[in-house]
């Protein structure tokens, strides 16, 4: 199993009604293809999790990659797992992330991914969303 971590810029700012779309796409096709993960939306930000099958992660990674909703994707992360971080959610989201500002977001994020136990991968999103409530 592999798990991918990308953060990447919107083309546009990122409406709830985008993000609906992303998520009900994203669940039906990752439930199909045994994928599992976390999106987070700030600004124009997106921070995103894949994990599961090498070459569905993979094949899933290059799909989003030629998204023309967002671009500038950097691979923060790319490593084998041995076992899921988020093995309930096949696309988990905190919507509070999108509306920015105020540290309750990142209070939520950080409720939201306390059950990690990788401290870099917690990190990466409880940091993103510190850095999204600080804007
Ligand atoms: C930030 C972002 C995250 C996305 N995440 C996923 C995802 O986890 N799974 C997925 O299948 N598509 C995801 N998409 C959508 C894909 O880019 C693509 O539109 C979709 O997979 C096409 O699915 P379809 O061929 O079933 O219409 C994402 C798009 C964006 C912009």
């Amino acid at each position: 199993m592999r798990r991918l971590l990308y953060i990447s810029t919107a083309r546009n700012p990122i409406t709830p009604s985008d993000l609906e779309s992303i998520l009900r796409v994203s669940r039906r096709n990752n439930a199909a293809a045994g994928i599992t993960g976390l999106l987070i939306a700030g600004g124009r930000r997106f921070l995103q999790a894949l994990e599961g099958p090498e070459d569905a992660v993979r094949a899933t990674f290059d799909r989003i990659r030629g998204d023309t909703r967002h671009f500038a994707a950097v691979v923060l992360a790319d490593q084998a797992i041995g076992e899921r971080s988020f093995p309930g959610w096949t696309m988990g989201f905190q919507p509070g992330a999108l509306i920015g500002g105020g540290g309750e977001v990142a209070t939520a994020v950080a409720e939201l991914v306390a059950p990690i136990t990788d401290p870099t991968l917690r990190g990466y999103f409880t940091g993103f969303a510190e850095t999204q409530a600080a804007a």
